[in-house]
């Protein structure tokens, strides 16, 4: 099995179902104490499609429920185990002094700015939320640095994508689903399949210990991770029981194999033949398929090295690109 949710407390559930040590990944959302079963006033939007029962905490509690949810998210993560946190700025603080009494060591704070702010005549509109990003010592941490763009990838504006990809300011729009059944506060596809890509493997276990719209989940089975979690509203999880049927395990193949992993041959030196073998190669393919991309994609796979080798190597063989 792939999956496997509990409609619990997470506090609860976590001590009674989920061993210390055993997740790679815990991407979550919790209820941000402001009230969250009453958005629709902050949003002034149409309640009609969002699922009754989100469960909120009450603001004097955030700081002990932060406390104990937070050293349950800590005990069950894998040392090199990675956890992004979403939070809002009015609670923040309690999130930041609850990770701090944890051993979780924090990596990046991440500005994710979205689209449909809090509208406001008298200040600025609010327009972003806080990503925390930590890691559990004890082992390597997994960051596929190239998931997504290699080192030579340009972007519109000349720039690397891969650096662009990787700055801490993430502008990435929320989902507009006209008339389709939805969570409060549902996380975009693109946020999470960007931290799942960076922060583990296929068949890593992914967990999130407030499910809501079961995005976490959702993104990390299309991605071919396993998935985990927590719901305590009964409406919310039985209709998103329901919806998981509709989930395709690794439907999200670009993503599903792409890791950091090395190649069979990288930083292994070149013999002289296989400059003189890959100068050849070049041409041919290039010949072929004429764009040096492609060309230079094939002959990553075909000598088993990574971007950088082959550009290098092509420069020392003399080979026309
Ligand atoms: C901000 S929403 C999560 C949204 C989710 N990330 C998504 O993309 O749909 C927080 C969820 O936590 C649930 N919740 C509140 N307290 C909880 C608890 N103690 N244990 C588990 N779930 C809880 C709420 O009912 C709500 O669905």
């Amino acid at each position: 099995m792939n999956y496997k949710f509990y409609n619990e407390d997470c506090i609860s559930g976590a001590q009674k179902h989920i061993e210390d040590n055993s997740i790679d990944l815990i991407i979550t959302d919790p209820p941000y104490g402001i009230g969250g079963d009453k958005l629709h006033k902050h949003y002034n939007r149409n309640e009609d499609h969002v699922i009754d029962g989100y469960v909120e905490v009450a603001a004097a509690e955030y700081e002990t429920f932060s406390e104990q949810w937070i050293h349950e998210a800590s005990r069950i993560l894998k040392p090199g185990g990675s956890i992004y946190i979403v939070s809002g700025y009015t609670n923040l603080f309690y999130i930041l002094k609850a990770l701090r009494q944890t051993q979780l060591k924090e990596l990046n704070h991440i500005i994710w700015k979205y689209n449909f702010g809090v509208y406001t005549k008298t200040k600025y509109v609010s327009s972003h939320y806080h990503i925390l990003y930590y890691i559990k010592p004890g082992a390597k941490h997994t960051f596929n640095t190239f998931c997504r763009h290699d080192a030579l990838e340009k972007s519109g504006s000349g720039g690397s994508k891969n650096y662009e990809d990787r700055e801490d300011v993430w502008a990435i729009n929320k989902e507009y689903k006209p008339g389709q059944k939805k969570n409060k506060n549902e996380l975009p596809k693109a946020l999470l399949k960007k931290m799942i890509a960076y922060s583990s493997h296929p068949g890593n276990w992914v967990c999130d210990m407030f499910l809501g719209g079961f995005s976490t989940a959702k993104v990390a089975l299309e991605m071919g991770r396993y998935a985990t979690g927590f719901e305590i509203s009964q409406n919310m999880f039985d209709h998103q029981i329901r919806e998981m049927q509709k989930i395709k395990f690794r439907s999200l193949a670009e993503f599903s194999q792409r890791t950091n992993e090395l190649r069979s041959n990288q930083g292994v030196p070149w013999t002289p033949q296989e400059l003189f073998k890959l100068k050849n190669r070049f041409n041919t393919l290039y010949k072929k398929h004429g764009t040096k991309k492609k060309t230079i994609e094939l002959l990553c796979e075909e000598f088993g090295r990574g971007r950088f080798g082959i550009v290098n190597a092509l420069k020392k063989a003399g080979g026309k690109q």
